[in-house]
């Protein structure tokens, strides 16, 4: 019998390879041409012009479903803006930070002032209170006489970081320029949330908003001829069949026409074509991709879950089917065997309400005749998911 690392080894060494160049594959690629983005490359171009002219553009928020470009087309807009400036040694700084990727306000902040160039003696990493973080950030910009444009990525993630202390950051970004005497800060937020905006406080919409580009979906003709672009650089020639990048276009563009989702797949289909040693990438190993893609969603999101999120999980799993009541008994005997108290009902509820907007579980009210109405939940992926992956939670052991 051989070695099975010989085997893979000898595999990979004789086997044909099919992804010519992974990193291509990779989101943060930028790629030299950005297919069906013109106008919104010339609308957010634009808007930031007049710093090259040393005036003050207006403050630009960026709208789009998921994978629409917004993030590949502003960085690419900064990257050839800055290049400009170190050529002809404009007072200009471009600052990049993505909300998701900050675990917390203080965090995001520094991130902007290391590239505003504060060094950890002028910015430390932790103890000062944010107005003061922000108080620095601003005076370095004044000193400098800089015109400065904040990038913000997922600025609704900015939400989430914001706690008492900063609950103003919004506004006081938005309103810098008031505080600032030789010099202008510019926001561009980005977002993927539609509804972002109803969800700020007046004052900041008006200064935030004031110029709004709208990033609109990909059809699928757009998604093909964008993943045809990015498979021709990638991809050994021919080892893509037709088919193939059809169906990628297709489900990709069967939710929103979301180009992250169709690169995906493609790289996905084309790591499982290799490693079954197959010469072409075909419409079987999209599909398949296409599954792992979502088990690997449904993971990470049950991962995420706190501890008593999880026990509701596994409850439904005991008592599939069952109403909120039923549902509340299996909790609580699971709650024992864990060795922790159990939440309260009412709570519970609620808490089966959040997880189902995850779609996880879903939700049927039914009615019971002179009993009223109740609601009956099931889960909607796999058994086997759910203990498999929670088999690895040490308290969850001995339920699952
Ligand atoms: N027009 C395009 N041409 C080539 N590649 C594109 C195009 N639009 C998007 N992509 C690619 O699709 C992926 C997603 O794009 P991007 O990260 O810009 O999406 P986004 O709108 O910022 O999404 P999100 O809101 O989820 O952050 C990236 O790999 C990007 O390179
Ligand atoms: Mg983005």
């Amino acid at each position: 019998m051989s070695d099975p690392i010989d085997r893979l080894l000898d595999a990979a060494e004789s086997g044909k390879s099919i992804i010519r160049n992974r990193n291509i594959l990779h989101f943060t690629y930028i790629p030299d041409t950005i297919l069906h983005r013109n106008s919104e490359q010339e609308q957010v171009t634009q808007s930031l012009i007049p710093i090259l002219k040393q005036s003050h553009p207006s403050n630009l928020l960026v709208y789009g479903k998921p994978g629409t470009g917004k993030t590949l087309v502003v960085k690419k807009i900064i990257s050839k803006i800055q290049e400009r400036v170190e050529k002809s040694n404009f007072p200009i700084r471009l600052v990049y930070s993505n909300s998701k990727e900050e675990t917390t306000l203080y965090g995001l902040l520094v991130s902007i002032g290391r590239q505003l160039g504060l060094k950890k003696e002028e910015l430390p990493t932790t103890g000062l209170a944010i107005s003061e973080v922000f108080k620095r950030i601003l005076e370095k910009i004044d000193q400098n006489e800089l015109n400065v444009i904040f990038v913000i990525d997922e600025i609704d993630y900015l939400a989430q970081l914001v706690t008492k202390t900063g609950k103003d950051i919004l506004y006081q970004l938005t309103r810098a320029n008031e505080r600032l005497k030789n010099s202008s800060l510019t926001l561009v937020g980005i977002s993927n949330d539609l509804t972002f905006k109803e969800k700020l406080d007046p004052r900041v919409i008006s200064s935030l908003g004031e110029e709004e580009i709208v990033f609109t979906n990909y059809n699928v003709d757009q998604l093909k001829k964008i993943l045809e672009e990015r498979i021709n650089e990638a991809f050994m020639q021919g080892s893509v069949e037709e088919p193939a990048l059809n169906l990628c276009a297709a489900l990709a563009g069967g939710e929103h026409g979301d180009a992250r989702r169709a690169i995906d797949l493609i790289r996905v289909a084309g790591e499982l074509a290799e490693r079954q040693q197959s010469d072409t990438v075909t419409e079987a190993h999209v599909r398949e991709a296409s599954q792992k893609i979502e088990e690997n969603k449904e993971e990470a999101s049950l991962k995420s879950y706190p501890l008593h999120e999880k026990l509701v999980i596994l409850a439904i799993m005991k008592a599939n089917g069952s109403s909120t009541g039923e549902i509340y008994t299996s909790y609580k005997n699971l709650c024992k065997v864990v060795g922790r108290d159990g939440l309260t009902q009412r709570r519970i509820t609620q808490m089966l309400s959040e997880i189902e907007l995850s779609g996880i579980i879903n939700g049927r009210l039914v009615h019971q005749g002179i009993h009223g109405r109740t609601k009956k939940y099931r889960l909607t992926i796999s058994t086997e998911m759910v203990k498999k992956t929670f088999k690895d939670d040490l308290t969850l052991q001995d339920v699952v």
